[in-house]
């Protein structure tokens, strides 16, 4: 077919005027998912908190709009009452194509909205939140500075009540994220401004939802809650006004809604209740309970499950357990990362596929490797019953940090413990992975970072370090090597250390067995796939690469039937940029498992790790 020339001019004036007019469309990414065209401009409309959940929100979620800032100094001029040049989705990474604008460099950016605040909250204070920004915030409301936030994977909130006016708010919020930029030493997980092979690409901006809620003049700001196997729940509800107030707690039966124990105390103090005879959680049978927390007029919803993690020797070994029996923790390394929303899952069931796969499979636990995600995220691992190790987000990998930098690392990982202790599966915390932005030479900072976490949260276990650089801190010995495992084992290599029987043996990475795909699954960009040649290990078709799953998932059960091995995480859940050793591909469109072969050889595990454990070994 021949196009004639005016036809051709319009379709450019067209082309043109759609990506120049700055309204929003859909970038294409360099490799979509299933879901990229199901986001649509109201995206993530579920209530984000589900451990505090308020009756009366409203989601700021949505079209906002975006302009480059082009420069830090941006901020003491903030563009007050005026039209940022290009509208985006939020939440977003501003470098995924489903924010509309698939940025490069974008170090400093503003963000606007506008929003009016429902008639029937009049009276009430008003929270603004934002689930994640990365990495600094400045959020002004109606043209004065409501707050700053340095943190780009955690939840912050500020009451904005006095800031507000009847009818229109305006919403602008600056934002600075200089990733890995020269010099700069802050918590950046995986991201890096020159992606290569295993290190990939930013996420700038608010990647997380933004929401109002109403609540009364003295509410409730922190929910503090740990239920144990005993029935025994620990609870500190902190509130906005400094005078102890009475709280109210009631626990009631998911879906009957029968209170089954209640407790009282004082606001801002730790108090403690029983409840008879619980349904325990565990990854087998993920018992949830609902709860209730009332402070004066402020109610909140929340949840909570019935479960001990402890550590202690079964049959001589030191074993991680649950609910007092050794529990085999076998799961992946799960990166968290999109092809068209970078940090930012499409929505909910695409970020709840990935731990079906999982799930699916056998596998029970889930390594969120050097990310945090969305609450929903370890909202879905309660609830399927996926135990989850928690790592802090790493430093640049080979960097390390001055004592201010150092500070700051230890600042943020304080709050990751703080924000996420309330979820019943997190069983583990992680410190340092792979000695990235670890100190090593002057001395080790991870045994003083081992005691903060413990006084923070006592009903964890804490893997200090896992792989390489370990000086005998914490609660796991854990080794990483590639692809075979040496797990709890009398033989490793000389990059990680010997297994130290004292404390639980772990193989915190192994497998990152490699296939190629085709150019349509892979993602689009030619520097990751010059990189794929960087694998460990590429097997040229899927027979080859299940069988090799196969072999190594067996040398791993005979490490768990001869030596001390009690948990292992294969690498990894999804393929990333130039990596493709997922168990699925980065589009999530090709599982590469036999799914009958894999669910017996991770069965096999289990029923390895069963054998060496005495059904009547307790702890307690
Ligand atoms: C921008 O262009 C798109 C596509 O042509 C059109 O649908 C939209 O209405 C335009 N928006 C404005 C504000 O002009
Ligand atoms: C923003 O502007 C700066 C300076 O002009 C430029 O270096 C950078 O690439 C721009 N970023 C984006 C995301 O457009
Ligand atoms: C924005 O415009 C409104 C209406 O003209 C005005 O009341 C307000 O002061 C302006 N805000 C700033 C920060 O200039
Ligand atoms: C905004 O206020 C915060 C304190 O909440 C302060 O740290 C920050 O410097 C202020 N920013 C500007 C641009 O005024
Ligand atoms: C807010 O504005 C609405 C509509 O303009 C008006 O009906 C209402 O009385 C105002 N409320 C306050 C508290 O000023
Ligand atoms: C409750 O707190 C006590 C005292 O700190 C602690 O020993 C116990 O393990 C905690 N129980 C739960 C379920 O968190
Ligand atoms: C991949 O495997 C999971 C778990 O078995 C299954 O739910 C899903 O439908 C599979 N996806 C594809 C694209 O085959
Ligand atoms: C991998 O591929 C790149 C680009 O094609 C090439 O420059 C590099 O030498 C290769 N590396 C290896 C180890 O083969
Ligand atoms: C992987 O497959 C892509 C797409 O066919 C190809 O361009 C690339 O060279 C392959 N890389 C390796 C290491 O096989
Ligand atoms: C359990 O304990 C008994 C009695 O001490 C012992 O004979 C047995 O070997 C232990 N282990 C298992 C797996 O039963």
């Amino acid at each position: 077919m021949r196009l004639s020339t005016t036809f051709v001019a319009s379709l450019v004036v067209a082309l043109v005027s759609a990506q120049g007019n700055g309204s929003y469309a859909v970038k294409t990414p360099p490799l979509t998912t299933p879901w990229t065209d199901e986001v649509g401009t109201n995206p993530w409309p579920e209530y984000p908190r589900p451990l505090m959940e308020r009756a009366n929100w409203q989601n700021l979620n949505g079209i906002w709009r975006y302009e480059n800032a082009s420069g830090l100094g941006a901020v003491s001029s903030p563009p007050f009452n005026q039209t940022l040049s290009q509208e985006v989705l939020i939440p977003s990474c501003l470098e995924s194509g489903l924010s509309g604008i698939q940025a490069t460099g974008a170090i400093a950016s503003w963000f606007s909205t506008s929003f009016t605040v429902p008639s029937s909250w009049i009276g009430q204070h008003v929270l603004l939140n934002f689930g994640a920004v990365d990495y600094e915030a400045t959020v002004f409301v109606n043209g004065r500075n409501a707050t700053f936030h340095r943190g780009g994977f955690f939840e912050f909130t500020v009451d904005i009540t006095n800031l507000l006016k009847n009818g229109t708010n305006d919403l602008l919020v600056f934002v600075h994220d200089p990733t890995d930029s020269e010099g700069v030493v802050i918590p950046v997980g995986k991201q890096t401004l020159n992606p290569s092979h295993i290190f990939y690409i930013p996420c700038s901006g608010i990647w997380q939802s933004v929401w109002i809620e109403s609540a009364p003049a003295n509410y409730i700001t922190d929910l503090v809650l740990s239920a144990g196997m005993d029935g025994e729940v620990n609870v500190t509800v902190q509130t906005s006004g400094t005078a102890a107030s009475p709280v109210e707690i009631t626990v009631l039966e998911r879906g009957s809604n029968v209170p089954v124990g209640s407790g009282s105390g004082t606001s801002n103090v730790a108090f403690q209740f029983a409840v008879d005879s619980p349904k325990l959680w565990s990854p087998a049978s993920p018992n949830l309970y609902d709860v209730t927390v009332r402070v004066g007029s402020d109610t909140i919803k929340s949840y909570t499950g019935f479960r001990t993690f402890s550590k202690g020797p079964v049959d001589g070994i030191e074993r991680p357990l649950v609910n007092g029996e050794f529990t085999f923790m076998f799961g992946t390394l799960d990166q968290g990362y999109w092809p068209d929303g970078i940090y930012t899952p499409p929505n909910r069931e695409a970020m709840e596929y990935d731990l079906h796969v999982l799930k699916d499979l056998g596998f029970n636990m889930v390594r969120k490797h050097i990310k945090v995600e969305p609450a929903l995220f370890y909202n879905a691992c309660d609830e399927m019953g996926l135990l989850v190790i928690q790592d802090m987000p790493a430093l640049p990998s080979s960097r390390k940090p001055d004592a201010a930098q150092q500070d700051e690392f230890e600042r943020q990982l304080q709050i990751l413990i703080k924000q996420h202790r309330s979820y019943p599966s997190i069983i583990a915390w992680v410190i340092y992975n792979e000695a990235w932005g670890q100190i090593t030479d002057t001395y080790y900072p991870e045994f003083a970072l081992t005691d903060l976490v413990r006084s923070l949260d006592p009903t964890r276990l804490i893997d200090a370090t896992s792989g390489w650089a370990d000086h005998g801190a914490g609660d796991f010995s854990d080794n990483h090597h590639y692809a075979n495992p040496q797990c709890g084992t009398p033989f490793y290599s000389l990059a990680s250390s010997p297994f130290d029987e004292s404390r639980i043996g772990f193989q915190g990475e192994f497998g990152g067995i490699g296939h190629n795909v085709s150019i349509e699954n892979l993602w689009g960009v030619q520097a990751a796939i010059n990189t794929i040649n960087q694998t460990y290990e590429i097997d040229e078709n899927l027979e080859a690469w299940n069988y090799r799953g196969h072999v190594l998932l067996e040398e791993l059960r005979q490490q768990v039937e001869r030596f001390s091995c009690c948990g292992a995480v294969w690498t990894q859940t999804t393929d990333v940029e130039g990596e493709v050793n997922g168990l699925v591909t980065y589009d999530r469109r090709i599982n590469r498992t036999d799914p009958v072969q894999w669910k017996a050889d991770i069965q096999a595990l289990y029923d390895a790790a069963a054998s060496r454990s005495n059904a009547t070994a307790r702890l307690f």
